[in-house]
């Protein structure tokens, strides 16, 4: 009985001819799972006379042998076209490949916060060049011209002219010059971009970095037009309830010239690390723009006057961000880099 049964089945998986995998998945269901015909036939085995025993043992063994390499070269022979068939055609089964979305530069997210916040007071966006000459880095701008922030500590300069030095731009105020000169008033801008200075590179100094100007050109613009534009964006950037001071500062192109503090963003106030305890934080200069540097440009300071202001892009997403590496904007390790937000446009 059983070796009419092996020699049946024998028969039975030597003319096996699969044409697809399906095939190949149906052999192991019928012959190779624990309820299949090989372990059926085992167990059948062990109910025969101890001399059916010695002869059928082997052809049983034989059996058992021949089912797992019909079955291992049958499936060998579909895996191989498969992966033909991937290589030729493409295998359109298969699930799609995913792929990692990057995700915005802290500095652009920051950036484009600030730009928003001033587009909706009307101000547009403009840009200038990042090589520039004195005339619009330094002598437009009311710096007299033994100034020491022309001093090469500063600046990189490019090339030597005379009397008009082309070098990278030390601050985005080149650009308040190049928009007034283009136009005539009102001016209402932002301007951002990316600045260069001649530092040591450490945590809290970087040989480039990023600011945005601001400028507000039009008859009749105070100092309280200042103070209240910025405190508007302070409340925006840094939510409601946010404090703001000024303390009297110098630059050549404002005056007066300030320098404003907020309320320090970690510790609300009370005094932390990044404040130095004293619950202040700088973010930004400003001032009434200059008579003089509204008349380098062609406008007639009698009948207009305005305010300016720039910041750094690096602090102010410092203190967003709890960054408190410089290094770490330009370093491009993804690390840093994938833990901020990613924009689907
Ligand atoms: N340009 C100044 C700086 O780089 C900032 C500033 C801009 C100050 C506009 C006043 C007005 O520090």
């Amino acid at each position: 009985m059983l070796q009419d049964k092996i020699k049946q089945f024998t028969e039975e998986i030597k003319g096996f001819a699969p044409t697809s995998a399906v095939d190949v998945e149906n052999f192991r269901l019928k012959f190779l799972v624990a309820k299949g015909i090989v372990k059926g036939l085992f167990e059948e085995f062990k109910t025969v006379s101890t001399e059916e025993k010695r002869t059928l043992g082997k052809v049983l063994n034989e059996f058992k042998l021949l089912a797992e390499k019909t079955y291992s070269d049958a499936q060998a022979q579909f895996a191989q076209t498969k992966k033909s068939l991937q290589r030729e055609e493409g295998d359109l089964t298969l699930p799609g490949e995913g792929f990692q979305l990057g995700s915005r530069h802290p500095l652009s997210l920051v950036r484009k916060e600030i730009v928003e916040i001033f587009k909706k007071l009307g101000f547009i966006v403009a840009e200038g060049p990042e090589i520039e000459d004195d005339w619009h880095n330094f002598s437009a701008l009311n710096f007299p011209p033994e100034h020491p922030a022309r001093d090469m500590q500063d600046t990189f300069f490019v090339e030597k002219k005379d009397g008009n030095d082309i070098a990278l731009r030390t601050h985005t105020s080149s650009v308040q010059v190049r928009l007034m000169e283009m136009g005539k008033p009102p001016f209402r801008a932002i301007m951002p971009g990316r600045v260069y200075r001649n530092e040591a590179i450490s945590a809290r100094a970087h040989c480039f970095f990023h600011q945005v100007e601001g400028l507000y050109v039009d008859e009749n613009v105070s100092f309280a037009d200042l103070k209240q534009t910025l405190f508007h964006f302070v409340q925006e950037l840094y939510g409601e309830g946010t404090k703001v001071r000024f303390r009297p500062s110098y630059f050549p192109f404002t005056e007066p010239s300030a320098e404003m503090d907020i309320s320090c963003t970690i510790c609300k106030g009370e005094g932390c690390q990044l404040c130095k305890n004293s619950g202040w934080v700088e973010i930004l200069g400003c001032g009434m723009v200059d008579p003089n540097v509204l008349e380098n440009c062609g406008i007639d300071s009698k009948k207009y006057s305005g305010f300016a202001f720039g910041m750094g892009i690096e602090r102010i997403t410092n203190l967003k961000y709890e960054i408190r590496d410089l290094r770490l904007f330009s370093e491009n390790d993804v690390r840093f880099l994938s833990q901020f937000e990613t924009e689907l446009v």
